[in-house]
């Protein structure tokens, strides 16, 4: 039985949870919140004997082999650097940490200790999003020409709405490029099997003071009224990004959360020589083909349809739609394959920390590209 310890019990920890109790051959022994009447309901709503505030107590705890690193941004390096000094496996929140140098020293700790890593990004895990790769790489749409997609919420649209990703302290250089920016690029690099190499990236601030209650704020939790203080926004509400993948091949990418009506519409179209492809969050289980010579075609989730190494992410009959939970069930299948057989099986889809380090190295570029005004290599 492998063991695991969660840290981190706000929005994203319960969605671990979920997945981790589809999973055979595991348990989760300890959850751990600084809110610790938070840890005590998700422990109890889970079945988890025990819950602590204080993760070193997970960390120091020789039965635990696992840790699912689930705090916001400022605690993933301090955590996963702890758990990494103690032997432990990692599976960890995206982004990998708050700044390149941290992730370089993870990637460096974890190579160094032999211990299996992970970062969430699972979108990609999406079974299409994976079909969408086989066909990338079998060479089905030729030579890919663009790229280009968008990725709109609207939770953060109203001034009375606050999140500790919009302070720099909490979230980092940047609030929707390490957000939501940095899945989407796991996606089109994933994809395409091309990498990022340079971008031109404007960044801005749309609703400069919030209202920020004087309570902790768990993610998507609506404020009502309460008693608030002026905060100055930090970081960007939109993030707009022109582009390079190797080869010169061109794209570009905007952002929000400030976008009225749009919950998490998320996006993006590939173009190639022969035929192009699009994918959209809001229905996930169809992949649009677009041909110039024949009618277009929807591809509809269906392990029967699908790549033999694609087909197991599509779990249920056609017609039985995957979610979002689904897709972080894959990640995580994935990464409990590779901790039981001791090795790795699915090189191709997986996201360790080496992932978790490129996406920064990404990121660090947007930064560098929007305080210079000017295109920003990345540094592979
Ligand atoms: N992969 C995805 O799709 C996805 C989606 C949402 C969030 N995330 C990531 O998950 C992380 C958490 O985001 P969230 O949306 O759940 O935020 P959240 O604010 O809802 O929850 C974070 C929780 O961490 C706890 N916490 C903070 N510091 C801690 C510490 N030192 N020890 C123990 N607990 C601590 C907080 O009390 C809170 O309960 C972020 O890094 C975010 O980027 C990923």
């Amino acid at each position: 039985m492998i063991t695991i310890g969660l840290i981190g019990t706000g929005y994203i920890g319960p969605i671990h949870l979920e997945a981790l109790s589809r999973i055979e051959g595991i348990k989760v022994k300890t959850v751990c919140d600084v809110n610790e009447s938070l840890a005590r309901r998700t422990a109890e709503k889970y079945n988890i004997p025990e819950c602590c505030r204080d993760y070193m107590e997970i960390i120091n705890d020789d039965k635990i082999d696992v840790i699912h690193n689930c705090a916001t941004n400022r605690f993933h390096y301090p955590i996963t650097m702890a758990a990494l000094e103690r032997e432990k496996h990692v599976l960890s929140e995206k982004p990998l940490a708050m700044k390149l140098e941290e992730a370089d020293e993870l990637v460096e700790l974890a190579e160094k200790k032999g211990v299996v890593t992970g970062v969430d990004f699972c979108y990609r895990y999406y079974p299409l999003v994976q079909e969408m790769a086989v066909k990338v790489k079998n060479g089905e749409p030729g030579k890919v020409r663009m790229v280009t997609g968008t990725w709109f919420q609207d939770w953060l649209s109203n001034p009375t709405d606050y999140t500790w990703r919009l302070e720099k302290s909490e979230s980092g250089d940047s609030n929707i490029a390490a957000d939501i920016g940095s899945h989407w690029f796991d996606l089109i690099q994933f994809v395409t099997g091309l990498k990022v190499s340079e971008v031109m990236a404007d960044f801005a601030t749309l609703i400069p003071v919030r209202k920020k209650p004087k309570r902790q704020v768990l993610a998507f939790e609506k404020v009502g009224v309460e008693d608030t203080e002026d905060f100055k926004v930090e970081l960007e509400e939109y993030s707009a990004v022109l582009f390079r993948l190797s080869g010169g091949v061109p794209g570009t990418f905007t952002a929000s959360q400030t976008c009225a009506g749009r919950k998490s519409d998320t996006e993006f179209q590939i173009y190639g020589e022969k035929c192009s492809y699009a994918w959209n969050h809001k229905r996930s289980n169809e992949l649009w083909i677009g041909y110039r010579e024949k009618p277009n075609e929807i591809l509809i989730e269906n392990p029967a349809l699908q790549d033999k190494s694609t087909a197991k992410y599509a779990s249920l009959p056609a017609g039985h739609p995957l979610g979002y939970h689904d897709a972080v069930l894959n990640l995580f299948q994935d990464f409990y394959d590779v901790i039981k057989n001791n090795e790795e099986t699915t090189p191709v889809s997986r996201p360790t920390f080496k992932t978790g380090y490129d996406e920064m190295k990404i990121l660090a570029a947007m930064v560098n590209s929007q305080r210079s005004r000017q295109w920003a290599r990345v540094k592979w």
